[in-house]
């Protein structure tokens, strides 16, 4: 499946993705990685992947989605992996990739959709925090759950130590999750002492 990953920063989910896809086995073949700043640093990262910025900055909605559209559709893209992409896109935009398209969030959906999830995890007192693959549908982290990956709050933690320990759950995460949206899961080897459900 001819895949695009659409990323907004440091693309460290985007990495994990492309390692994956290096596999021959693997479902997604990357055609395309996408960023709507032209700063992300994710950028510089992609290897031989070809790259391109659609700005989001100062435009219509509309107008950024039909260009970020264009250009997919110019690479023959069949699929979207959205990787730390922070650009809510519209019904229309979603409705147009419906089922081909997935994302990663940094919480256990249903909860803590949106932004900051790490420090309102902490503030909520949660023990149990983690992250979640899922569809992306027309309301905001509200797809169908593809998988989630938990992890627990320590003692002592604080924000950037919590949101490290997730990310690194988060790529072990997204690369199966997205197998297993392609409909080509492959048996999970050892998820070591992480609570892991696709
Ligand atoms: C990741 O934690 C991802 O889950 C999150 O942004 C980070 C991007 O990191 N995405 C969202 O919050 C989407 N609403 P990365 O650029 O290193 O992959």
């Amino acid at each position: 499946m001819k895949t695009a990953i659409l990323i907004s920063g440091r693309g460290s989910n985007m990495v994990s993705l492309l390692e994956a896809m290096a596999d021959p086995d693997y479902p997604a073949r990357p055609v395309l990685v996408v960023s709507n700043r032209a700063d992300a640093g994710g950028l510089a990262r992609t290897g031989a992947v070809p790259t391109a910025v659609v700005p989001s900055r100062g435009r219509m909605r509309e107008d950024f989605e039909a260009a970020l559209d264009a250009r997919l559709r110019e690479s023959g893209v069949e699929f979207i992996a959205l990787a730390g992409f922070m650009r809510v896109l519209t019904a229309d935009f979603v409705r147009r990739w419906e089922g081909r398209m997935v994302n990663i969030h940094p919480s256990l959906l249903p909860s803590f959709k949106g932004l900051d999830t790490h420090a309102r995890a902490l503030a909520a007192g949660v023990k149990i925090h983690g992250c979640t693959a899922h569809w992306v549908s027309a309301g905001v982290d509200e797809g169908r759950i593809i998988g989630q990956a938990a992890v627990p709050v320590l003692d002592g933690d604080n924000e950037a130590r919590l949101a490290a320990r997730v990310l690194a759950a988060e790529h072990v995460l997204y690369p199966r999750a997205l197998a297993i949206a392609l409909g080509a899961a492959r048996p999970a080897p050892d998820a070591g002492a992480r609570i892991l459900a696709l």
